[in-house]
């Protein structure tokens, strides 16, 4: 790996000792997941399922909470199957909200976990590994003809790589502070950023600063000239309202939570183009887009490239990055961290970029556009013959894969998504009303006959609920 470095460290990996070692760990693994290759109910009989359900409960109990779905992983898998505590096998097709791209037990990201084993388990800030810089120079390396992002910062989670991003924009523009972000985002939870994520649920009983303020989305039923006059005349009020204390304007190009919403390129432009006007710093939240739409980032998509100021990376790396240009290269003191990433994560999260590459994942034509084509394609199908009236609008953009079911109201879309984990496919909800099912699918593990089994399981669910629907409403008209 540090050629010409001559460190103990290689030596140890390149040995015929610890290459023999890992090839049988790979090998009794892979032997293992081999059998975990299609949905399953439980097979340890009335003794399993009762054993499973105490689990969950006493679980639920510790976390003075219960579980959305009854899932404990049991801690393997296989390709884009999950095996559960009680030996059943799923469909993951939300793969933890978007952290297992690649499926599960993928041989090439469990080589890294093994190359990781020797060192320390975690790394952070004073004494970074070697594969912190490997990570960062292959995320800056990657950001594309045009864009200014110099610099990079590894953090441990979506949120803290958000603050981090806040705060160096802050200190760059002090005493400007207030924050401009569009309505339905979502940022994280933490103090700062559940005060961006515009969703008053969750930071009930939390104080806010009144230091955001949002600005209205592109809405295709009222079309772009529309859409955009609205924003820019959104955003002149506040920056009037206010002068001199906005900072920045933080966007998700494509909202993940928010119900996979996005803009034409023009919008963005056009937006964009004011905010640089006005000196706003412009910061792409990509925590949940990275890597999914096609191109690896979000704003590469959209030919955004040299508008962007601060990147924030996420969940399908492994790793949580945040890039941004020199200019907001912060003083020291303002960023550190005891914890960078656990040091086989962070392998792992050079490996995925790689593996993206190998692939063929991104890019016109790339995979990720083809399985999502097929994805679409077999929805449609089924939105237009056997489950007519039963959903509504499909969107998706990559791998990320939403449709409204029935009217999109919480109630029947929660009663589609218990229908579907009991029948093997484990998805979940986006949107803030219509609301969405949402799937980031493990495309990197998945092939067309899997979209079709997952499909004939998405009709089975809905049919099922529809009976359900039915039969409920004939009930209340008796
Ligand atoms: C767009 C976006 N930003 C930030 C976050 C927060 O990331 P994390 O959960 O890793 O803290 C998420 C998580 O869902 C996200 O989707």
């Amino acid at each position: 790996m540090s050629q010409g470095l001559n460190s103990v460290s290689d030596t140890l990996r390149g040995s015929a000792r610890f290459i023999a070692a890992k090839n049988e760990l790979l090998s009794a693994i892979h032997a293992a997941s081999s059998s975990i290759c299609g949905v399953k109910q439980g097979s340890g009989g009335k003794e399993g399922a009762e054993a499973f359900q105490l689990a969950i409960q006493e679980f639920s109990k510790d976390r003075g909470r219960d579980l959305y779905f009854p899932f404990l992983g049991s801690g393997l898998g296989a390709g884009p199957w999950v095996e559960l505590l009680d030996g059943s096998v799923k469909f993951d097709m939300i793969t933890g909200i978007g952290i297992h791209f690649f499926g599960h037990s993928h041989p090439a990201l469990l080589a890294e976990l093994v190359d990781g084993l020797p060192g320390d388990v975690m790394q952070g800030n004073l004494e970074p590994g070697v594969e912190m810089k490997q990570l960062l120079r292959a995320l800056l390396s990657r950001v594309g003809a045009g864009s200014r992002l110099a610099h990079g910062w590894l953090m441990c989670s979506g949120t803290m790589v958000n603050e981090v991003a806040l705060k160096i924009v802050r200190q760059k523009k002090f005493p400007a502070t207030k924050v401009l972000a569009f309505k339905d985002c979502f940022a994280g939870r933490s103090t700062a950023m559940q005060e961006i994520t515009d969703n008053p649920g969750y930071r009930q009983g939390q104080p806010t600063y009144g230091e955001v303020f949002y600005l209205s989305f592109y809405d295709p039923k009222i079309g772009l000239q529309a859409s955009v006059d609205r924003t820019l005349r959104e955003m002149k009020e506040h920056l009037t309202r206010f002068p001199g204390q906005f900072a920045l304007l933080m966007t998700e190009l494509v909202q993940g939570e928010g119900g996979f919403v996005f803009a034409p390129r023009e919008f963005y432009v056009r937006v964009f183009d004011e905010a640089k006007k006005a000196g706003l710093a412009l910061w792409m939240d990509e925590v949940q887009s990275f890597g999914r739409t096609g191109e690896l980032f979000a704003y590469q998509k959209f030919g955004l490239n040299e508008y962007v100021d601060v990147v924030t990376v996420g969940k399908m790396l492994q790793a949580c990055a945040l890039l941004y240009t020199a200019e907001y290269n912060p003083k020291p003191g303002l960023v550190a961290g005891t914890f960078s990433g656990s040091t086989a994560a962070i392998r792992t999260a050079r490996r995925v970029l790689e593996l993206l590459d190998e692939g063929h994942f991104l890019g016109e034509g790339g995979q990720i556009e083809k399985l999502s084509g097929e994805f679409v394609r077999q929805l449609e199908d089924l939105k237009s013959h056997a489950c007519q009236g039963m959903i509504g609008e499909i969107r998706a953009i990559g791998g990320m894969i939403g449709f409204e079911p029935f009217h999109g109201k919480m109630e029947e879309v929660k009663a589609v998504l218990m229908r579907l984990f009991d029948l093997g496919v484990v998805a979940f909800y986006c949107g803030h009303g219509p609301y969405f099912i949402r799937m980031l699918p493990p495309l990197g593990a998945m092939d067309r006959a899997h979209i079709t089994q997952v499909c004939q399981l998405i009709r089975q669910a809905l049919t099922d609920v529809n009976h359900q629907l039915k039969n409920e409403s004939s009930q209340e008209k008796v």
